[in-house]
């Protein structure tokens, strides 16, 4: 139960035994999915990626995926319109069939239901390019810009029913400089995101997130966190 003192987020490693079997979600592009992959080719990393799901066969991402040798699959939304449910479903078949322990969203740019966010509690991850609470939802950057923030960034959380809502497992902040704009801010913070979301899924997986009072505790979370948790010279 998320909030419940001292609940383990996760349950990813069953039996204890063996890297955390992943999926990746993706809509587009696909650069943090190349972040994990990347992270993930190292088998000492806690985490394996098995499977590439992207919600459009035009995802840019799963011929990256497929380079790398990973499993794809597409289930597409559009092919759903209406049936979110049917939709999920679909997923949940596709993530069963690969023997999923933990999902992590990179750019999945659907609104998951309620019910599909629960039955995966504590072993769904979502990157987002905000420092937040502020700034959820789209246009970021724009927003950031048009906000007169100083200070801007990204945020790896774990997925609670409610749009980029949940338990903050990272943060990494960036300057928003004089003179940017959205793209050279997202650049900016695009940057950490690919250094971000590989750790943090990487804590996910070795089992050292704890849920207490409804935020996540990494154990041991000094050294990697604090170091991620400010990348300002
Ligand atoms: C990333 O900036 C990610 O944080 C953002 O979409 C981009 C995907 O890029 N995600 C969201 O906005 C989710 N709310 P990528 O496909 O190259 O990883």
């Amino acid at each position: 139960m998320p909030g419940a003192p001292g609940a383990q987020a996760g349950n990813a490693q069953a039996g204890g035994v063996g890297r955390a079997r992943t999926a990746i979600l993706i809509s587009g592009r696909g650069s943090n999915m190349a972040a994990l992959l990347a992270a993930a080719a190292n088998p000492a990393y806690p985490a394996e990626v098995v499977l590439v799901l992207a919600n459009k066969a035009s995802a840019a991402g799963l011929a990256h995926a497929a380079a790398a040798g990973i499993a794809t699959a597409v289930v597409e939304s559009r092919a759903f319109k209406g049936d979110r449910a049917g939709f999920e479903a679909a997923m949940q078949a596709e993530l069963e069939r690969h023997d999923v322990a933990l999902i992590a969203l990179a750019g999945f740019m659907r609104v998951l239901t309620e019910a599909f966010v629960t039955r995966w509690q504590g072993r769904l991850v979502n990157i987002h390019p905000s420092l937040l609470p502020s700034f959820p939802g789209l246009e970021t950057h724009e927003r950031a810009l048009a906000a007169g923030v100083r200070l801007h960034g990204c945020t790896v959380h774990l997925v609670s029913p409610g749009v980029d809502e949940g338990p903050i497992l990272a943060q990494a902040a960036v300057p928003v400089l004089a003179g940017d704009d959205a793209d050279s801010l997202a650049a900016r913070v695009l940057a950490q995101e690919h250094r971000l979301y590989p750790a943090a899924l990487a804590w996910l997986a070795a089992g050292r997130v704890r849920l207490q009072d409804g935020r996540a505790v990494v154990q041991d979370a000094e050294g990697p966190v604090a170091a991620l948790a400010n990348p300002l010279p």
